[in-house]
């Protein structure tokens, strides 16, 4: 049986959730990327299904399972991710947990590119297509609802103000994944809820336990819009 509650506070509604990292090619057997887990972005998706919602999960590469009920989607470049979101709107709440990867390889090369004595090529890397920014501006099919992440090493709600208003989000969940924090990766995570109305700071808690608040609240605010 599938682990929902028959009155959950997301019933009937669709959640759309990204999680995980983007691996960017630069040839058939190498990748540029980072360190996300997809932990935070798959506990919020199962939370939303034991809240009773339909849920799509765009994912990246993760060493997770997919959760029991929820409609996954893998997926592997930034590129990929926009599409399979843009294929599965309308949703009643978009949730973008994943860490995109900023840029991409100009040009997958072929074949491998081989050792040969001198140093290859260097990089050369363009902007990928924000995907949050991109929904949540402009998009016709823009859920009433759009949740972004921002990770930062420092200066934490400073930048997740800044990026609430440049991304169009309604909410931001921030977090430091400095070093020392040990959240990327990591089992526990330290988020403030950055709104236009202010700044809630939550206490370090479980990553499961972080997204039954998060779906919780956002049960509230949808209810509401
Ligand atoms: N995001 C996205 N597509 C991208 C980059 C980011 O959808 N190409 C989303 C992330 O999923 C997250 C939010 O935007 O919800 C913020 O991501 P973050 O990396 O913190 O912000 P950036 O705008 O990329 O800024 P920077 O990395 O320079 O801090
Ligand atoms: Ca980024």
């Amino acid at each position: 049986p599938l682990p929902v509650a028959p009155d959950g506070a997301l019933r009937g509604r669709h959640v759309l959730v990204t999680s995980g990292p983007t691996h960017e090619p630069i040839d058939p057997v190498r990748y540029v990327a980072n360190r996300s887990s997809g932990r935070q972005g798959h506990a919020i998706a199962a939370a939303a299904r034991r809240a009773g919602a339909r849920v799509t999960l765009v994912s990246g590469p993760v060493a997770l399972p997919d959760p029991p009920g929820v409609h996954v989607v893998h997926i592997e470049t930034a590129r990929e991710m926009l599409a399979a979101v843009e294929a599965a709107l309308p949703a009643d709440i978009g949730i973008f947990a994943a860490a995109v990867a900023d840029w991409r390889p100009v040009g997958e090369a072929e074949q491998k590119i081989k050792k040969d004595g001198s140093a290859p090529a260097p990089l050369s890397l363009v902007e990928n297509p924000d995907i949050l920014a991109t929904i949540a501006r402009g998009h016709g099919r823009r859920p009433p609802l759009v949740v972004g992440f921002a990770a930062e090493t420092e200066r934490v709600v400073e930048h997740a103000r800044a990026k609430l208003a440049r991304k169009g989000c309604d909410l931001i969940v921030a977090n430091d994944v400095s070093p020392g924090s040990g959240v990327m990766g990591g089992a526990r995570n330290s988020v403030h809820l950055v709104t236009a109305d202010g700044v809630e700071s939550w206490p370090t808690l479980d990553k499961d336990e972080v997204a039954r608040r998060l779906v919780e609240r956002l049960a509230e605010l949808v209810d509401r819009s």
